[in-house]
């Protein structure tokens, strides 16, 4: 199987996440950082899983690397959680998603410093390491929330700052750990209930989605339909479907419109 090769690389990329010794650059804002750990890693992965699927694109973070018009494609973040790791933070990791025909049919996630690998196959269901994982059962008033701030994008902080705080006070309490592909992967081991960020990009969810949704969970974008592949989307996510309309209609009461 191929996700029987996908692991290995991934773990083999994860040595390129060393503790120190690594640049670290800003892109764009002062915000936004990618290390030199960041670029390693993807060529290694790009190298090496071309190798197991001659003739597949890939979708990857840095140095815009988007080729999307083939069957298959690979959708990743060298690193999620960069600003973590720079400051040596464990919450960082690999995402590796591979979709086909433009749907994710296997996906890993793995945060070396936890030694933490989460992964799913469509329909076979999502794991930790070799334990099979499942969402919590919690309804929305005993979720924990996790979220961030357009960290980004800072003029849509008010809107997050409005719908944050409306989900605290009807939740048990929020959360941020600064890895959106981690965050979902906890989601699906049952550790968190409901999520909300304002703009991600398709390498941050691709893999965690799968694997949240293999565990029994469900991710929407701001129309509630499947988060895209193709661009950024809002993500909403939650334990069950119930918890994750009751999220959508917070959005929407405070945001009739996308604002990007
Ligand atoms: C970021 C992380 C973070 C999320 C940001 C992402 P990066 O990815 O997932 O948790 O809040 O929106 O961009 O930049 O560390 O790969
Ligand atoms: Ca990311
Ligand atoms: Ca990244």
């Amino acid at each position: 199987m191929l996700i029987e090769k996908i692991k290995p690389i991934v773990l083999e990329a994860s040595q390129l996440m060393v503790h120190s010794g690594f640049d670290v650059k800003q892109k764009g804002d002062a915000t936004n950082l990618v290390t030199s750990s960041d670029l390693a890693v993807q060529h290694f992965l790009v190298k090496r899983l071309a190798e197991i699927l001659p003739g597949s694109g890939f979708l990857c973070e840095e140095e815009d690397l988007g080729d999307i018009r083939h069957e298959y494609v690979w959708i990743i973040d060298p690193i999620d959680g960069t600003a973590n790791y720079a400051r040596g933070i464990d919450h960082c990791c690999i995402s590796v998603a591979l979709a086909h025909n433009g749907e994710v049919i296997e996906g890993v996630v793995y945060s070396p410093w936890r030694n933490e690998m989460y992964w799913a196959v469509k329909g076979s269901g999502a794991y930790l390491n070799d334990s099979p994982i499942r969402v919590s059962d919690r309804p929305f008033k005993d979720g924990l929330f996790c979220t961030a701030m357009s960290t980004y994008r800072k003029e849509f902080a008010k809107y997050c700052s409005d719908i944050i705080y409306d989900i605290f006070m009807r939740s048990n309490d929020t959360r941020r750990f600064g890895s959106a592909a981690i965050e979902l992967c906890m989601m699906a081991a049952g550790k968190l209930e409901l999520y909300f960020e304002m703009r991600l990009q398709p390498w941050d969810y691709a893999a965690a989605s799968l694997i949240l949704s293999e565990a029994g969970g469900v991710s929407c974008g701001f129309d509630g339909g499947p988060l895209s592949l193709s661009k950024a989307s809002m993500t909403l996510a939650a334990n069950n479907k119930d918890n994750l309309e009751e999220l959508l209609s917070t959005v929407h009461r405070y945001l009739p419109e996308l604002p990007y």
